[in-house]
């Protein structure tokens, strides 16, 4: 019989056997051997038993056996696509990196959507922040982009972060909830930690149900510096803006959908790229130096505050498309490695301390998660230009050097002695640095509540009351009431009528006093 272009035979014991031949291709082992049967394992007789001799069956199965590889610490759950970056006018004035310089340049890009909390099986529409995770493929080597769709986050210091999300999975002891920040151990942590209370109006917001992945904004964070070919520097947020704008669900939407479609999210943007509908965002910029830094009321290596658009406002240097969906999700999707770290020449960072931190968070996970030191040399992490360097080794290398040095500097001239230093590599700003060595935060880092409070009132109505309802069926998740009564206490610092409105939907009997704010400290009065 045949099925298509495939010649089909029926097995003693009634099993089917499909034939290679044609342009159908051969199976074969890891080795290369041809296979005549992969429906039965090799045994003594028709009732076995089954031979160890059997190298396909042991082959396969241990090649099965072996599949999974731990899913990311965070951010577990993700769905990548492919696209370019398309830069509108040269930034020479600006910065170095070289996919800046000229008018309508295209760098190839991969991006990486996700949620924070849940695990890789978990439902897309979480109330969660979405990760947006960009890696550019420049002619410099690749820069990595490592955002969210929220332009600020939860903590100041790094050394927060392990306690952070340790609050907001799973619980050690009862293995829930699987995504939901609904729960005792991340309110307590919240309330504990003022200097999130920004970040939880953010999160109560619409923002953390986007309807799509494809109507959401991004952004990087952290002041980062673009550095010009004469070495000034200008601070930099970086911002990715949707063509299409920003749209949400209501909670009631985001629960009925998790129910019926838990891939809600990754089938739409499969769908809008196979159709030709490709997703597209405008990078923006906002530019300011050492005056505005001194100036502006919060610090500008605080990545709990924004700067508000009004200050500066975004100017739109370029576009990213997506518009190739992935090969495959685990050799791309699942293998991808973004790392804060991954800088260019032309672009640099600054002494944020939570970004400090992830630049050294992401590149230890990665050993772990892929196993060897050479992750990069996977196609999807590794650069679309030349790696020449004397690494080698390690599990898996594909990438050692050729030939007889594999160190330098060496006497072997030519291409015989390998790669050696350019002065066009890449070099770090020279930011003069001192200070004793301690272990404190900056006082201008102490506000709050003043930009949670700006936040809220920036809100419609209709987007305060979503709000207050998302506090109010948080909260009511979690048991214990002096956990409730601390977080309306921070309340009380940024809005009143939002505190007593989450009191009074909570059915607390009185009402806590409000936290004890942190005093604003005038950088002229340090001076
Ligand atoms: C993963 C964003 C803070 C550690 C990720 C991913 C994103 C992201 C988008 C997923 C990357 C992907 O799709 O593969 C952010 C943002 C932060 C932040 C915007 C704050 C501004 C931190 C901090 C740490 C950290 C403070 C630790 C010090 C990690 C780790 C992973 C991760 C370990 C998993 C990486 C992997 O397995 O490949 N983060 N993150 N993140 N992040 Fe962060």
């Amino acid at each position: 019989a045949r099925l298509g272009n495939v010649e089909v035979h029926r097995g003693a014991g009634g099993e089917t056997h499909q034939l290679a031949g044609g342009d159908v291709p051969v199976l074969t082992t890891q080795q290369g051997i041809p296979v005549s049967d992969d429906q039965n394992t090799l045994k003594v007789g028709p009732r076995g038993p089954s031979l160890l001799e059997d190298f396909h069956f042991r082959e396969k199965m241990f090649h099965f056996d072996h599949e999974r590889i731990p899913e990311r610490v965070v951010h577990a759950r993700g769905f990548g696509a492919h696209g370019y970056y398309e830069n509108y006018d040269s930034l020479a004035d600006l910065t170095a990196a070289d996919l800046f310089q000229r008018a309508g340049e295209k760098t190839p890009a991969f991006v990486r959507f996700s949620t924070v909390a849940g695990n890789k099986g978990s439902p897309d529409l979480a109330r969660d922040v979405r990760g947006f995770a960009v890696k550019l493929y420049t002619k410099q080597g690749n820069w990595d982009l490592v955002g969210n769709n929220i332009p600020i986050f939860f903590i100041q210091d790094a050394i927060k972060f392990p306690d952070l999300i340790h609050a907001a999975k799973q619980e050690p002891d009862r293995g829930f909830p699987q995504a939901q920040t609904a729960h005792d151990n991340f309110w307590d942590f919240i309330s504990l930690s003022p200097e999130a209370m920004n970040m939880a109006l953010w999160i109560m917001s619409d923002r953390t149900i986007p309807r799509s992945l494809r109507f959401m904004e991004g952004f990087g964070i952290h002041t980062f510096r673009l550095v010009n070919a004469e070495g000034k520097s200008t601070y930099v947020k970086f911002h990715w803006k949707p063509k299409l704008g920003m749209q949400s669900v209501v909670w009631n939407e985001a629960v009925k959908i998790n129910g019926a479609d838990p891939d809600f999210h990754r089938r739409d943007m499969w769908d809008a790229i196979q159709s030709g509908d490709f997703p597209e965002w405008e990078l923006g910029l906002q530019l300011f130096d050492d005056d505005f830094a001194e100036k502006f009321p919060f610090d500008i290596l605080d990545a709990t505050k924004i700067i508000p658009e009004e200050v500066i406002p975004v100017r739109r240097v370029g576009r990213l498309v997506l518009d190739r969906t992935v090969d495959n999700f685990f050799a791309e999707t699942e293998q991808v490695a973004f790392c804060t770290q991954n800088v260019v020449p032309g672009i640099d960072f600054t002494n944020d301390p939570l970004l400090q931190g992830r630049n050294f968070s992401y590149l230890d996970t990665q050993l772990k998660r892929l196993g060897s030191p050479n992750f990069t040399h996977i196609p999807i992490n590794a650069p679309k230009t030349e790696v020449c360097n004397f690494q080698q080794d390690g599990h898996m290398a594909m990438r050692n050097p050729k030939g007889r040095a594999n160190y330098e500097p060496n006497s072997w001239g030519g291409a015989l002695g390998g790669p050696r230093e350019s002065r066009q590599g890449y070099r770090s700003f020279p930011a003069e640095e001192s200070g004793a060595k301690r272990r404190v935060r900056a006082e201008l880092f102490a506000d709050h509540y003043s930009q949670a409070r700006q936040f809220f009132l920036s809100q419609n109505p209709v987007e305060q009351t979503h709000i207050k309802d998302a506090f109010v069926f948080e909260l009511s998740k979690v048991e214990t009431p002096a956990i409730r009564a601390r977080i309306v206490s921070h309340l009380l610092n940024v809005d009143e009528g939002l505190a007593k409105q989450v009191a009074d939907g909570l059915g607390l009997a009185e009402m806590p006093p409000a936290a004890d704010p942190a005093r604003p400290v005038l950088r002229d009065l340090e001076a």
